[in-house]
């Protein structure tokens, strides 16, 4: 949501800002700038639309510039044009500023700046930062790195912002609270500011992720400081970085998803590092071990998270409660943190997060940290601030995901809810050896049977063809499936924009059934297990009323073969990693649809990869 890029040093900031910005366009791309400082003036460009946009804009401009800041846009306040899109400047053109999160009080700074003289051009909230700075570098006499400290305490909201000026050429200064900010540190005494490492990894892999309410100051001659609001000085600690540059292109690909969607079967191998051996009958979870006997007591666990990653937290629940016997309560982030939810010290929450940057997810944490409770992570992005506010967590080690949307992280939530699953379960003894053993080995070889299904790709993308012009579309599951056919109608309808619904099969009596005629394509997952013959009953209904149906099945199946339109086959395994096997049909589908209806896989109309406002 938003990204942010800035570049001091000896080399042409130009370059490294608009490949910083198409690294981090995921994160929102409905306009984007870029401020350079040369000659002791800023230069300011800015563009509705993609980067190529604002690419072209500048072509034939001045770029020159050893210092530069650059923003691509996720709107919140203004419509995405050229003048909401960032950076902004302060009336006298000498300060320009970035920012990526929501100034909540913007309307009463906004009238106490208007009456102080500032002319507002935009309609954002951002622009209230720029002047602010302005103003009390004036009015208080201070220098600019202090003018952001006392903006900031006057700021209620969320804020990553970047500022430079033409009256401090040797200097940007930069400053989070609840969205992300990492600086790198170059090796020829230059620096990188970033929303995340993609920008920088190129250029060094030492990197301080800053703290909230936290002020750096990038000085080509004093280095980087850090304070507080209050400027009172803070120890950068300074991290390896160990991205590989290779996991954020494309490698052959033609775009971001379908890679993701191939890279499956290594990302849940390398999910599995470390923590699992069948053949020694072992799974452990190193990040979370010692608090396996909490969780183990705990009356209940609490799993909070937003859309795909909300998915993956209800397959969890039905691992949890089927094969360690916990009680587990699955919770929107957003629904959570504002409805007064009864928490007290022995509850666990579990926060399931990509980006580990979600807003609504963060605090949700906080909130049950306030009250109390242990509260733990599983998250992709390694420092990210899920991972740092957590007691402990199990990072799910996917790699960078840039589509924006999710596909190998949410296997990759499921394959580490999978695990903790069964250690409990061992543990707690809820599942007898010989069935764990056998869990183990099922699961150890899960990376190849994904493998198969997408060896299947050309014969979804007929199946894709067939139904590419659909304008609604059922999916249906039971048990673990539910949640699959949830998330299958999330991709489809984030994708390629046809409306999708997600249901419990058993559920589509009581109203969906109203909606099926010989124009609806219904989505069923009906492999083998406990409800397969419930299931076969609801395709049926469907085919009653000649709706059409596309079924994923156990590799060998005939009787649903029988009944169905259409069968996906994936390969037989334990009922409860089935939710793994049959998401990628569906992520398959949803991209060949998407690809054929023209949209924009990687980037969706109105999403963003990491949703820091709420
Ligand atoms: C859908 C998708 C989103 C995210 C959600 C939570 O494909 O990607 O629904 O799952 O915004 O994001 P994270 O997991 O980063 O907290």
């Amino acid at each position: 949501m938003c990204g942010i890029v800035a570049y001091i040093g000896k080399n042409d900031a130009y370059p490294i800002l608009i490949k910083g910005l198409k690294r981090l366009e995921y994160r929102g791309y409905d306009s984007a700038g870029i401020a350079l400082l040369d000659a002791g003036k800023v230069n300011l460009y800015k563009r509705q639309g993609k980067v190529s946009n604002l690419e072209e804009f500048v072509a034939g401009k001045n770029i020159a510039g050893h210092a530069g800041i650059g923003h691509t846009r996720w709107a919140t306040h203004g419509p995405p044009n050229d003048v909401n899109a960032h950076p902004h400047f302060s009336n006298n053109e000498k300060i320009a500023l970035i920012h990526n999160g929501i100034i909540e009080n913007y309307n009463s700074l906004k009238e106490e700046l208007i009456v102080r003289g500032y002319h507002f051009k935009s309609q954002t909230d951002t622009e209230v930062l720029v002047h602010l700075i302005d103003d009390i570098q004036k009015k208080e006499n201070v220098d600019l790195a202090q003018a952001v400290r006392i903006a900031l305490q006057n700021v209620i909201g969320a804020y990553a912002i970047v500022v430079i000026s033409s009256d401090n050429p040797t200097q940007l200064i930069a400053a989070r609270k609840s969205s992300p900010l990492v600086v790198g540190i170059g090796k020829e005494n230059d620096f990188y500011l970033a929303s995340d490492a993609t920008p920088i990894i190129e250029y060094t892999n030492q990197v301080v992720y800053l703290e909230d309410e936290e002020v750096a100051v990038v000085d080509l001659v004093t280095g980087l400081n850090i304070t507080n609001l209050r400027n009172q000085p803070k120890t950068p600690y300074v991290q390896e970085l160990e991205m590989q540059l290779e996991a954020l292109e494309k490698g052959g690909y033609e775009h971001f998803m379908l890679k993701e969607i191939h890279e499956q079967p290594r990302s849940i191998k390398d999910c599995f590092r470390g923590r699992l051996n069948a053949s020694e009958g072992w799974v452990s979870l190193g990040g979370v071990k010692d608090y396996e006997q909490k969780m183990i007591n705990a009356q209940r666990i609490i799993m909070v998270a937003c859309g795909t990653s909300w998915h993956a937290c209800l397959v969890g629940e039905y691992l949890f409660e089927d094969l360690a016997r916990i009680n587990v309560e699955v919770e929107y982030a957003s629904e959570f943190r504002y409805r007064n939810p009864i928490i007290n010290e022995n509850d666990i929450v579990i926060a399931v997060s990509q980006s580990g940057e979600t807003a609504d997810t963060l605090a949700a944490l906080e909130l049950a940290k306030s009250k109390g409770a242990t509260i733990l992570g599983i998250c992709n992005v390694v420092g990210s601030s899920i991972s740092r506010i957590t007691d402990a967590g199990s990072y799910t080690h996917a790699g960078p995901e840039i589509g924006v949307a999710s596909t190998k992280a949410f296997t990759a939530q499921v394959t580490v809810l999978t695990l903790m699953a069964l250690s409990l379960a061992h543990k707690k003894g809820t599942l007898s050896e010989t069935k764990f053993r056998t869990m183990l080995s099922e699961l150890e070889i899960i990376p190849e049977k994904v493998q198969r299904i997408l060896e299947r790709n050309s014969e979804i993308e007929e199946i894709a063809k067939i139904y590419k012009d659909a304008t609604n579309a059922l999916y249906l599951g039971r048990g673990s499936s539910f949640p699959v056919a949830l998330e299958g109608a999330l991709k489809l309808k984030e994708i390629s924009y046809i409306h999708a619904e997600g249901y419990p099969a058993a559920e589509m009596k009581h109203g969906p059934i109203a909606l099926i005629d010989e124009e609806m394509p219904v989505f069923v997952i009906a492999t083998k297990g406990t409800s397969y013959e419930k299931v076969v009953s609801n395709i049926q209904e469907v085919k009653a009323r000649k709706g059409k149906i596309i079924a994923i099945v156990t590799e060998g199946d005939t009787d649903v073969k029988a009944m169905a339109d259409h069968v996906i086959e994936i390969p037989d395994t334990d009922e409860h990693l089935v939710p793994i096997l049959a998401t990628i049909p569906f992520q398959l589908l949803s991209y060949h649809i998407a690809v054929m209806r023209d949209c924009n896989v990687d980037q969706p109309r109105n999403l963003a990869k990491s949703v820091t406002v709420e």
